[in-house]
């Protein structure tokens, strides 16, 4: 299976930025001098005050620093819309498919600079300037670019919340970086279904310890009735009648904050991930253009939410930066059929797609018909993110999506890199199904074992990266040390990524997933603890383990081993009232699939909880459970496996 090769083929070739030679050359350059080499490529964006310095970064002990560009200006949103305007004011910037089928709109450079001017000043007329933290819960509407761009142009930060967490996860993340304005709207719309985005808002609000949110800025998406809060709130579209369509884009320092994303880790709350102005706009677009073999006039498409960091780099900034055509979407795979993303590719003739593989696990249930029924011409690249892509997949977005004509790019990357950092690219590199291949520019990968030596040549190990790249995160949001903790302790001197990888005789990296306590559940991140603590907040629960399983959907399912207080019955009812209860507590992605009632849970003499044995048995892969002598008390293994809840 891994020996597989498939090669370029010659229309991928034709035409791209780059061949294997031409990859090999420039990536050489990119790791032997980093300062000539970015130095170079921080001016494919348009900087107010130009850098002389390019890189000044340490991965030291102690004083862990990430500085790109650090003594230039520039804006972002300057960046993705106004350089734009003399060039490109009337193509489209933002094709905008709404949930139904009956609903899009395109909106040129043109219109999107005017909505981003007005944004930001209905923004700046509540008090919003430079530094200041703005959270989003919004659907996927344009509103949600334009407010991320308004934020940009002003210097404020945005902290996106996905639509999908709860009332208290908002609550946290609004808490968490101090946010005085939030904007959301009414209700989201998905798959028919909608959302209660603001009413989650005035939940949320209404749990915080202190008065933080001054303002609430309501944009109209279903027009649903929404209790409204005088002095506090306000309807868009009623703010912008107040304001002009002109505001100018604050130059900031390339160091200056963009935006703040939280994440699941392997303890305690999720962190803000910080990401700032100069050098994740060079990566992001950088990244964009080079791993689609992006060309003037694409029309691309990435299928990931704004909440999420695909939807940051890879939807808004690094798209718009390059003066792309963007498609925004606001459904779901399914509805109203299986065939709508093909239905979407042939209305907007994409050419670029880009997806998750949990998408194309579900929609390979529904067999080729839905697809097949489509016609796909358009499409000259596929790209996969957020998991490995397992070989079948892979083939199946190969074959039958792609009528075996598209290269596929399998991306590899995290919130805290900002961009891709392991991928194929189109014209340059032979493709192994299931391989994220090589690194991009710039990228030193470095493989470890579990004491930290470096390994040479083909090996499996922990995936590590050597040196600074200009996307990179730059702290935990108000935790500095966190910082410094979770990414630079385990082997010092590298950034640890937390996965783990297999490198080939070709040098091409498989990822093979998280060795930390992080589960990636439909390419979504969850930390296990987080799930634990809501199960035992619950007043029936004394104790919980939480692990992930293989799920052949959403490639890891959620796991719960759960103990009961004293005198409490395990039943399906009781099970209902635990999924509900996580549901309510972080969000529906954070549901467990299966719970399994456990009198005890394996731990050693010390009190700790050996995950390795219930990570097996959630496999439905007892034989093999390793050493279990040092247990205090072994028999419950025997009961967890008994009484296990996955079986083939
Ligand atoms: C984790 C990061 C990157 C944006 C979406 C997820 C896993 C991501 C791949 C891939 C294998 C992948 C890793 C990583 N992951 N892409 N192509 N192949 N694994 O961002 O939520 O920060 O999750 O997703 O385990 O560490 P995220």
């Amino acid at each position: 299976m891994e020996g597989r090769i498939v090669e370029v083929q010659d229309t991928w070739r034709e035409g791209a930025l780059v061949d294997d030679a031409k990859y090999r050359e420039m990536y050489k350059a990119s790791v032997s001098d980093p300062e000539a080499f970015w130095g170079e490529h921080g001016k494919r964006i348009d900087w107010m005050t130009p850098y002389t310095r390019v890189k000044n970064t340490s991965f030291e002990p102690g004083q862990i620093s990430i500085k790109w560009f650090e003594d230039g200006k520039t804006n972002v949103a300057y960046n993705c819309v106004d350089r734009h305007l003399g060039t490109r004011g009337e193509q489209t910037a933002i094709i905008w498919e709404g949930d139904s089928p009956d609903e899009s709109k395109h909106i040129t450079y043109r219109e999107l600079h005017a909505q981003v001017c007005r944004w930001a000043n209905v923004l700046r007329n509540r008090g919003v300037g430079k530094g200041d933290r703005v959270t989003l819960y919004l659907p996927m509407v344009p509103e949600a670019a334009y407010a991320m761009l308004a934020c940009a142009r002003l210097g404020a930060i945005h902290a996106i919340v996905f639509g999908g967490f709860s009332p208290d996860s908002l609550a946290q993340r609004i808490q968490g970086c101090g946010s005085k304005v939030v904007i959301t709207a009414d209700e989201g719309l998905r798959g028919g279904r909608k959302v209660p985005l603001k009413a989650n808002v005035d939940e949320a609000i209404k749990r915080l310890g202190s008065p933080i949110v001054e303002h609430v800025v309501v944009v109209r998406r279903t027009g649903g009735a929404v209790a409204m809060e005088p002095g506090r709130d306000v309807y868009y579209d009623e703010a912008a009648e107040q304001v002009t369509d002109e505001c100018p884009a604050e130059p900031v320092e390339a160091e200056h904050p963009l935006f703040i994303l939280y994440t699941s880790g392997s303890t305690g709350q999720p962190k803000g991930v910080v990401h700032t102005t100069g050098g994740y706009l060079v990566y992001a677009s950088m990244t964009h253009q080079y791993v689609f073999d992006y060309r003037e006039g694409d029309i691309y498409w990435c299928t990931a939410d704004v909440g999420w960091v695909t939807g940051h780099s890879y939807i808004v900034y690094g798209p718009l930066a390059n003066g792309a055509t963007t498609l925004m979407f606001e459904g779901i795979p399914t509805y109203p059929s299986n065939s709508r993303f093909w239905d979407v590719v042939d209305k907007h003739k994409v050419n670029i797609f880009y997806t998750a593989p949990t998408a194309i696990r579900s929609l390979m249930g529904g067999g080729e018909g839905p697809v097949k029924k489509t016609s796909r011409a358009s499409l000259r690249v596929l790209g996969s993110v957020g998991e490995p892509i397992n070989p079948e997949a892979w083939d199946w977005y190969y074959k039958v999506v792609g009528d075996s004509r598209c290269a596929i790019v399998d991306t590899w990357w995290q919130t805290e890199t900002g961009g891709i950092l392991i991928t194929p690219l189109p014209g340059a590199t032979a493709l192994k199904p299931g391989s994220a291949t090589r690194p991009f520019f710039g990228v030193k990968p470095e493989m470890v074992d579990a004491e930290g030596k470096v390994l040479d040549g083909a090996c499996e190990g922990n995936l590590c990266i050597a040196d600074s790249w200009p996307g990179q995160m730059r702290t935990v949001y108000g935790d500095h040390e966190r910082f410094e903790q979770t990414y630079f302790s385990t082997y010092p001197g590298k950034y640890f990524t937390g996965d783990g990888a297999r490198r080939d005789t070709d040098g091409y990296y498989w990822i093979t997933g998280r060795v930390d306590d992080v589960i990636n559940v439909s390419g979504h991140r969850m930390g296990t603890a987080e799930v634990e603590s809501s199960l035992v907040a619950h007043p029936k629960v004394s104790e919980a383990a939480v692990v992930g399983y293989p799920h052949n959907v959403k490639g890891q399912g959620i796991y719960a081993y759960v103990t009961l207080n004293e005198g409490e019955n395990g039943d399906d009812g009781l099970r209902k009232e635990l999924v509900a209860w996580v549901r309510k507590d972080i969000g529906p992605i954070a549901s467990p699939d299966l719970i399994q009632f456990a009198p005890g849970l394996p731990k050693t003499r010390s009190g700790k909880i050996m995950r390795r044995i219930l990570r097996k048995i959630a496999e439905d892969d007892f034989g093999s459970l390793g050493d279990t002598s040092t247990l205090a008390d072994p028999a419950v293994v025997d009961d967890l496996i008994d009484n296990r809840q996955n079986r083939a």
